[in-house]
């Protein structure tokens, strides 16, 4: 069976992991690397996204606006199908590879923090947003992470606590191990590793699709 790189068909794939994780720097990498290697551009983007829900979101995650939690939840998700329908698939279609920094995964670990019983709630408000191919979890302690936040940063934004990034730790581990959907494929990856050699992980998890 040919990987995916050989192939005509676009690659949807998406880094995942708390904040200070590392997938912001890792997405950058793998695109470079992936358009090194295919010799084909490749869309980067992130969610919350540059759109108008996404807009909205940035300002409430810099606390200059204010939402209930179950507002966020539907901001988030809507922000999403925005991103997915005006940009995303614009570009699967047109045969451009897509690295998404944060999706649906983020909804349900962030977001179930606030309310462990909206787990299903949060599952059907996403439940139109694309399986990615692969979805990239990098999993780092929370106290290294907070570390790498707090370097060079006077304002924390709104979920970057400790208390906080140890719980939608565990929430992610635990949607990887049980609650993946049928047709999705979650790596975990070590993020708690010199950047190159967590790079070599995710380009080698990337041929494998
Ligand atoms: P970032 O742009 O630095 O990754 O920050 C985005 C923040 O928003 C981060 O704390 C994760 C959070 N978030 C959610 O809570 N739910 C979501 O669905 C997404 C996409 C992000």
């Amino acid at each position: 069976m040919s990987s995916a790189l050989e192939t005509e068909r676009p690659l949807f794939i998406v880094f995942e992991g708390i904040d200070g994780a590392g997938t912001t720097t890792q997405a950058q990498a793998a695109c470079a690397w992936l358009e090194e290697s295919t010799q084909n551009p490749v869309f980067l983007t992130r969610e919350p996204s540059q759109g108008p829900i996404g807009a909205l979101l940035h300002q409430a995650l810099r606390r200059r606006i204010e939402f209930d939690p179950r507002v966020m939840s539907l901001l988030f998700a809507a922000d999403r199908l925005d991103h997915l329908f005006e940009e995303i698939q614009q570009h699967l279609k047109d045969g451009v590879a897509v690295i998404c920094d944060r999706y649906y995964l983020s909804s349900l670990a962030y977001q179930m923090v606030d309310a462990p019983q909206d787990l299903e709630w949060l599952d059907q408000l996403n439940a139109k947003a694309i399986s990615p191919d692969l979805t990239i979890l990098l999993d780092v302690p929370a106290d290294v992470a907070m570390d790498r936040i707090c370097r060079g940063r006077l304002n924390l934004d709104l979920y970057e606590n400790l208390d906080r990034q140890k719980l939608v730790r565990d929430n992610y581990l635990h949607l990887a191990e049980h609650r993946r959907r049928p047709d999705e494929r979650i790596e975990v990856v070590d993020g708690h590793r010199a950047q190159e050699q967590v790079l070599s992980d995710i380009c080698e998890l990337i041929a494998s699709v």
